[in-house]
């Protein structure tokens, strides 16, 4: 069959390594893709947020099935476009991805249906926010209510810094619309774990844990960034905590979606803190990870395709969701400033090094081909992944690998996987 994958950073790359892997796929597009991807799919120019073209071009090139790896587009609306075209496409309807595309429509839900997280209030004023600051406890968290690339974040020490994010996010919107409604959340203290799951509407399957480390700097210090590096599986996930999201989280979710009449189909990445209290969930996302997938995928054993499918046609209760038993590390290799200022263009020297090396992947984020080869082209712009028969092995293995390929301004984190010495 022939595949579509949209977008083109180091998840897509993970995801089109997962579909390379299946023995049913004859032919890979990934728009727009990127020089990794370009490896094993056909990249094609078109943005993924261009819709018409994405759907011109799937019914010219007799797309069997077309998978949505960005937030944006889900959000938008992609998946209904194709769905009123007769396309096949794996992902949740705009009705469903407001679960990611919206926080205050997250928050009531997991009120209305007990699913635990962080009380909260919503507020589409400026003014109102900042009358209920006045008497809140510190530190707190506001969130802009819709996507901004990870960075809607705040969590403010003092009521001055509070007062000043309400500014930034609603005022001065640095957010964009997305600022037009806030939530203000109690600050919560506890290890994060990212949880990935299929879900077909009524089934849901979870995949293997992994943890994140979204601060730029070591010692989980610095700005926020889109992820600086993961590991799967997680230690700190224990059957305790699986026991608990299994019986409070995740089914409640999916059922809470169908029970609202937005039937959830696609991906749900649940953010999760380990509390003191318990398990709350931090965030709803409604695709993979980025850079959870580079960690998760490459540890499945199924066809991701009869997954892909299962989850489409309802079938998902018959698909055995397996993975190794083993543990993967991915290492970002971004731009010397990044999330703030940094240069692109510089050349990447020793790709080649990855080549039919077993365990290893270079899943590239920011990458472009030019003249003099490929270059860096973002601020995430390598994720260096490995595998080993422990988390320790893996980890080692995978900043064994950070050494082989080098660009002006490499900068990594030097504690990825840390954690995993605590466990
Ligand atoms: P989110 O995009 O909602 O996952 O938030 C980004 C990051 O902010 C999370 O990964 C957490 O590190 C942090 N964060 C979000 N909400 C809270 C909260 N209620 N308490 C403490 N930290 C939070
Ligand atoms: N790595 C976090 C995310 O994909 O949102």
């Amino acid at each position: 069959m022939k595949v579509l994958i949209v977008g083109g950073g180091g998840r897509e790359h993970a995801i089109a390594y997962a579909c390379s892997k299946s023995p049913r796929v004859d032919k890979l597009y990934c728009a727009p893709g990127n020089a990794g991807i370009a490896e094993y799919a056909t990249c094609v120019p078109i943005g993924a947020m261009e819709f018409n073209k994405l759907v011109t071009f799937a019914k010219e090139e007799q797309i069997d099935l077309t998978v949505v790896g960005m937030d944006d587009p889900l959000v938008g609306g992609i998946v209904d476009v194709f769905e009123a075209e007769g396309l096949r496409v794996f992902g949740p309807r705009k009705n469903a991805a407001i679960l990611e595309g919206s926080k205050a429509f997250s928050k009531d839900l997991m009120k209305k249906y007990n699913i635990p997280t962080a009380g909260y209030e919503t507020f589409d004023s400026a003014e109102e926010a900042m009358k209920y600051l006045e008497t809140s406890d510190y530190p707190i968290v506001l969130k802009a209510d819709g996507l901004a690339l990870g960075k809607g974040v705040l969590i403010c020490n003092t009521k001055e810094e509070a007062m000043d994010g309400v500014k930034t996010i609603m005022l001065d919107k640095q957010f964009g619309d997305s600022g037009n409604r806030i939530v203000i959340e109690e600050f919560m203290t506890g290890r994060e774990i990212s949880v990935l799951s299929y879900v077909d509407g009524n089934t849901i399957k979870i995949m293997s844990s992994a943890q994140d480390h979204k601060r730029a700097k070591d010692g989980d210090q610095g700005l926020n960034t889109g992820g600086m590096g993961t590991f799967s599986p997680s230690p700190f996930y224990t059957s305790e905590v699986d026991e608990f999201c299994k019986k409070y989280i995740y089914q409640a979710t999916v059922d809470a979606m169908k029970a609202e009449g937005r039937e959830f189909k696609g991906i749900i990445f649940f953010g999760l803190m380990l509390t003191p209290n318990g398990p709350k969930v931090l965030e709803y996302n409604a695709r993979f990870g980025d850079p959870e997938a580079q960690v998760v995928l490459p540890r499945m054993k199924n066809d991701i395709i009869d997954v892909f499918e299962a989850c489409i046609d309802g079938n998902l209760d018959k698909i055995d969701l397996q993975f190794e038993d083993n543990a993967c590390v991915c290492v970002i290799l971004a731009s010397d400033g990044y999330p703030v200022a940094y240069e692109k263009g510089k050349l990447i020297k020793g790709l080649d090094n990855f080549k039919n090396r077993d365990g290893y992947y270079c899943f590239h984020a920011g990458t472009s081909l030019t003249d003099e080869g490929i270059v860096t082209n973002g601020g995430r712009v390598l994720g260096i992944t490995a595998k080993g028969n422990t988390l320790k092995e893996a980890r080692t293995n995978a900043y064994e690998a950070t050494k082989w390929v080098d660009f002006d301004n490499k900068y990594m984190r030097n504690d990825i996987g840390k954690a995993i010495d605590e466990a």
